[in-house]
């Protein structure tokens, strides 16, 4: 974070705080060597922010590091072969990067105000424990060995703006919520490219910021999916996929409506001619005409949840209707009764001054 060095030099020149690091680098973070079992407190300076811990190996890192580093808000713990991360008493953490480790365990507390966890070049099969990370915005787990995954893990983070899950060996994606829709209100990108996914059913999916959607190299035949569930999409990587032709010629359309700018290169991508052994639709996509087809009847199927929800909306617009209806009933009964009551008066008035001489 080369922005922050100047922060931090205005921040030392205003208060005596960063004295106590010995060894600063370039970079402005506080480096820490050597740090080897049983840990000793005193390595770590006291009160710094910003934390680099090098050249170490750390088979666990967990808790009894977390504790003296109770002031660290940035933490970089690269290359330190760990192999289990446990994130726990680190109550003032907002930034760790923990890539290009050995990690196949993690696990972490509740509440934690963690807000970006890079995690890639790892070897993480299972990543459940991570939901307990509600305040986290951005969430790197690409190139580690995931194979499955259910996707209600990151419902409860209700701020993730930034998923990357790319070079993985995802062979499943569950959404994992039964037949309620995955609202994941804040989600802008998702990456997914580089895995073996054969389906991918985004039916129930409620993204309504994502913008960006990968789904480039993998499996796929055909999504299960109108796009519907996703009104901001932008961009969306097709790209080496075996294609069902019929359904990416509907898909193709279905964007162009959308007015998603499929001229530029990069955001639906391209197949090149060479390694294209099928069609290739609008010079871009290929597709192959034997690939499997999409079963109607699954379509409909992940559809129903969606019709659901619309149908819902339209019970709920008509109960709105007739509540007015009857609103308007009753005022038009009381602009009735009113206008009877003024009519009254206004012959009472009448006879009244006729009465007088
Ligand atoms: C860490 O160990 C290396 C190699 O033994 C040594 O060169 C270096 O000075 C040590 N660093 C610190 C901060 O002690
Ligand atoms: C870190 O350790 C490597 C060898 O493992 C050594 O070459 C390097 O000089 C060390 N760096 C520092 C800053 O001590
Ligand atoms: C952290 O890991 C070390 C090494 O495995 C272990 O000795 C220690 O008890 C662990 N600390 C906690 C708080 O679990
Ligand atoms: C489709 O046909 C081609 C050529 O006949 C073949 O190489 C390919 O494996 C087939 N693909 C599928 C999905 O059946």
């Amino acid at each position: 974070m080369w922005w922050k060095w100047p922060l931090l030099v205005f921040l030392c020149a205003s208060i005596a705080l960063c004295t106590d690091c010995p060894n600063r680098a370039s970079n402005g973070y506080c480096v820490v060597e050597n740090v080897t079992e049983p840990y000793n407190p005193a390595i770590f300076p006291p009160n710094e922010r910003l934390v680099w811990i090098r050249n170490s190996t750390i088979p666990v890192f967990n808790r009894s590091l977390f504790t003296p580093l109770a002031h660290v808000e940035n933490l970089m713990i690269h290359r330190l072969q760990i192999e289990q991360l446990e994130l726990a008493g680190c109550d003032k953490l907002d930034i760790l990067f923990a890539s290009y480790n050995a990690i196949d365990r993690v696990s972490a507390d509740e509440g934690l105000p963690l807000r970006q966890l890079h995690l890639y070049q790892n070897r993480l099969t299972d990543v459940s424990a991570l939901r307990a990370l509600t305040e986290i915005e951005q969430l790197y787990l690409h190139e580690n060995l995931l194979e499955s995954l259910r996707f209600d893990t990151f419902a409860p983070m209700r701020h993730l703006k930034i998923l990357t899950l790319q070079r993985n060996r995802l062979r499943t994606i569950a959404t994992g919520t039964g037949n309620k829709p995955l609202v994941m209100p804040r989600l802008e990108q998702l990456f997914l490219q580089f895995n073996q996914l054969p389906h991918l059913d985004t039916g129930l999916w409620r993204m309504e910021r994502l913008r960006v959607l990968d789904v480039s190299h993998n499996q796929l035949a055909y999504l299960l999916t109108f796009l519907e569930e996703l009104p901001a999409l932008r961009t969306l990587g097709l790209h080496h996929n075996p294609w069902h032709c019929g359904w990416l010629f509907g898909m193709l359309e279905r964007l162009g409506a959308r007015e998603l700018d499929t001229d530029a290169d990069g955001l639906i991508g391209i197949d090149e001619e060479a390694s294209c052994p099928g069609l290739r639709l609008e010079d871009r996509l290929c597709c192959s005409e034997n690939a499997t087809s999409p079963d109607p009847v699954l379509l409909l199927v992940s559809r129903t949840g969606i019709v659901d929800e619309l149908q819902q909306q339209v019970r709920g617009a008509k109960r709105r209707v007739e509540t007015l209806e009857e609103a308007q009933r009753k005022q038009s009964h009381q602009f009735g009764e009113l206008a009877g009551r003024l009519a009254a008066i206004e012959r009472l008035c009448t006879e009244r001054s006729n009465d007088t001489p």
